[in-house]
């Protein structure tokens, strides 16, 4: 294990991600954390420049068919109100989002079935067809053929957070779910040529920074291209209600060393990190991050996507939401980006010739 000032400079020197330079940024001490994060600061303002890339998240459903023990939507819970938006109130709100100044929708659900290969493709024509919005989906585990046809239908982006790669923590959590198909399905993704997001929780029980470290450098084979992180916030109607949960500063290490090993990829600072302290999300810009996801639900549904108790912007609306963000980026010194903030692909010249 290298001392923290060596694991710096390996990470400084885009070294390929190792264990042995990993966990001793992962779980640095107080003193040193500061560095690590001026380090990726450094690193985002030379790869990213100012620029913060919005994201307008809309939370269409909150159906959900799996029981992960950390989420309020898990199905076995009943006191979740549920609801789903119609697909005509699903494409009003990705124009409403793009009249607000979005470049990019987010639509996230829990898994819900009701929104089949066909509708979804639908609802993704209909907003292409109205919108000039890139779009990001954001909708659990489905078969390749599925996210095909989304694909063909114009989408843009998928976020699928891995969660944990470590085998036994992520049987424990998922008590109907599968690494192994988890992990097919981000290859899958991968293959169909979605920019490819996904993501791991800080703070679940029993794990430690090697664990963290593992699925960094499983990300990294993964070729990641978005990556979202935030702390565990234990959520009352599940079975993990008295676990102590991730902190504000877990998940900056995390955030930091992701920033260092992937130079080019979107890290937002989530909504997650601002519901735990109220400027969260602006330490993580400042820790590496690039993106910020505010939130265009509708008002009237808002409260009910209920994935962990405390969570912010439950009753602003989407312009609000807007005006508030940007203050805050201003507020860092940073600037709003006004393309659609694709994923930015390096191509070599080996790669093109491989492909011939
Ligand atoms: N605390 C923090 N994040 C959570 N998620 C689900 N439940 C919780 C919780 N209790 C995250 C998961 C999921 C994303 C949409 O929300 O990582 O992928
Ligand atoms: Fe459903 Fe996603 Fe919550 Fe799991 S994390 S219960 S798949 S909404
Ligand atoms: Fe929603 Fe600040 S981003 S109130």
């Amino acid at each position: 294990m290298l001392p923290f000032a060596d694991a710096l400079a390996r990470a400084l020197a885009f070294a390929s991600p190792a264990r042995g330079w990993l966990v001793p940024l992962l779980g640095c001490a107080e003193e040193d954390a500061p560095r690590l994060y001026a380090a990726a600061d450094g690193v985002r303002a030379a790869h990213q420049g100012t620029d913060v890339q919005l994201r307008g998240l809309i939370e269409f459903s909150n159906v959900c068919r799996k029981n992960c023990a950390y989420c309020g939507l898990r199905v076995a819970n009943r006191g979740a109100d549920r609801y789903r938006l119609t697909p005509e109130e699903i494409v009003a709100t990705a124009r409403r989002a793009e009249q607000l100044g979005y470049k990019t929708v987010v639509l996230q659900s829990g898994e819900d079935r009701w929104f089949t290969a066909e509708r979804m493709a639908a609802i993704i024509r209909a907003i292409k067809a109205a919108t000039d919005l890139a779009i990001t989906l954001s909708a659990g585990e489905r078969d390749r053929r599925t996210y095909a046809r989304w694909r063909e239908a114009g989408a843009d982006r998928y976020l699928l957070r891995i969660e944990t790669t470590d085998p036994a923590l992520f049987a424990a959590l998922h008590p109907d779910g599968d690494l192994a198909a988890r992990q097919q399905c981000l290859y899958d993704l991968r293959d169909l040529g979605y920019q490819l997001g996904t993501g791991v929780m800080v703070g679940l029980p029993g794990q430690t920074p090697d664990t963290l470290a593992g699925d960094v450098i499983w990300m990294h084979e993964l070729g990641a291209e978005m990556i979202g992180v935030g702390p565990f916030i234990p959520h009352p109607d599940t079975p993990l209600c008295d676990a102590a949960g991730g902190t504000v500063e877990q998940t900056l290490r995390l955030v930091a060393v992701l920033r260092l090993v992937f130079p080019y990829a979107h890290l937002p600072a989530t909504t997650a990190m601002g519901s735990l302290h109220p400027l969260g999300r602006e330490r993580a810009l400042q820790a590496g991050a690039n993106v910020v996801m505010p939130n265009v639900t509708p008002g009237a549904v808002r409260p009910k996507y209920a994935i962990y108790p405390g969570k912010i912007c439950l009753t602003d609306d989407a312009e609000h939401c807007r005006g508030c963000i940007t203050g805050r980026i201003h507020a860092i010194g940073r600037t709003v980006a006004t393309d659609h903030g694709h994923v930015k692909r390096v191509t070599t010249i080996t790669d093109t010739n491989n492909k011939e």
